[in-house]
């Protein structure tokens, strides 16, 4: 049985552009999160507070959460490694935070340039502070199936590193197939074995694309019992510290699937179609959704 309603979270703005070489203004990201929150997706993450020397794009993330026109039913999230990005985003008045760790520990030696305990140290004031000002923060553990540097991943190994971020006090725990490479199988034993440690009610999938698996992923999650999905507008996406790793799945293709599964998500597809077309535009390069361009031929 499936839910009857599903979350998308859309990380288009953070996910989908900070590998895009093509540097995107503050005024066309606003835009871009503006046009998905008048589509109705509820929850943007919207920018990043990393460090510019490590992922240009996400640069201007200041000014964007800045600028933006805010609905108040909409959570406009940023994605913060350690305490210097937080009070980033606390002061650029971002509405949530999001941290981020991995399963493996070459993953976590690119990424953010540490190991996963020492990431989990660096996490702890932020969860404290945030705490303190009723600041809600997501956890991300990457790698979930596959590291690009050490291949497999042991389910278990995920699972401790889920559960160590959700006692940290983190409300939903998302699970990243950085590189794509899950499928049906491996993601259902990996869901499976998170599942023992944290409420599926808590758990949250982001799956990139790579080897074409994310919507049969997808599916999989939802049987499992999984409520919130992780997806970015056009399938855009992709982490520069991932060899290999293309998009994340495309949030219009999630939406039609989910559509056809009459699960609710809120989000008028049209209304998404056209927010795809236009940061597709300024990149220059037609939408990776297979659903959108089916529609434009139409
Ligand atoms: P570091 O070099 O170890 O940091 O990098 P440091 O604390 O030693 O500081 C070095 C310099 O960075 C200093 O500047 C700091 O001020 C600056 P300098 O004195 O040299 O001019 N710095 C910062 N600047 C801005 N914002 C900050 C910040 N922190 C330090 N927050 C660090 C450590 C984590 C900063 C670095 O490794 C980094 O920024 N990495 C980028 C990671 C990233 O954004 N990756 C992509 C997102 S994760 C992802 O895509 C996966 C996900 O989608 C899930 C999935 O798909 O699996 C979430
Ligand atoms: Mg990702």
């Amino acid at each position: 049985t499936f839910p009857k309603q599903v979350k998308i979270v859309e990380v288009g703005p953070r996910d989908g552009l900070q590998n895009e070489k093509k540097l995107i203004n503050a005024k066309d990201k606003i835009a871009l999160i503006e046009q998905l929150a008048n589509a109705g997706v509820s929850y943007i993450e919207s920018g990043s507070f990393v460090s510019p020397k490590w992922v240009p794009q996400m640069a201007t993330s200041t000014e964007v959460f800045e600028k933006l026109n805010r609905l108040s039913n909409v959570t406009y999230a940023a994605l913060t490694p350690n305490m210097q990005g937080f009070e980033a985003a606390m002061a650029a008045n971002a509405s949530e935070v999001a941290i981020f760790g991995a399963a493996s520990e070459s993953f976590s030696q690119k990424n953010i340039n540490c190991s996963i305990d020492e990431s989990l140290e660096r996490f702890q004031p932020i969860m404290t502070v945030a705490k303190a000002a009723n600041i809600k923060v997501r956890g991300y553990v990457s790698c979930v199936v596959g590291c690009p540097y050490e291949g497999d991943i042991a389910p278990d190994k995920v699972a401790i590193v889920a559960e160590k971020l959700f006692k940290m006090g983190c409300y939903e725990i998302s699970l990243g197939d950085t590189i794509g490479v899950g499928t049906a199988a491996s993601v259902e034993k990996m869901i499976h074995a998170v599942s023992q440690r944290i409420p599926l009610e808590k758990l949250a999938v982001h799956f990139h694309d790579t080897y074409g698996q994310a919507l049969t992923n997808i599916y999989t999650a939802l049987q499992s019992g999984i409520m919130v999905v992780d997806s970015a507008i056009a399938g855009l996406g992709g982490c520069p510290y991932a060899k290999g790793a293309s998009g994340n799945v495309a949030t219009e293709d999630v939406v039609y699937l989910l559509n056809g599964l009459g699960i609710e998500t809120g989000i008028n597809l049209e209304k998404l179609l056209s927010a795809g077309w236009f940061i597709s535009d300024k990149l220059e390069k037609p939408p990776v959704s297979k659903v959108s361009n089916a529609y434009r031929a139409k």
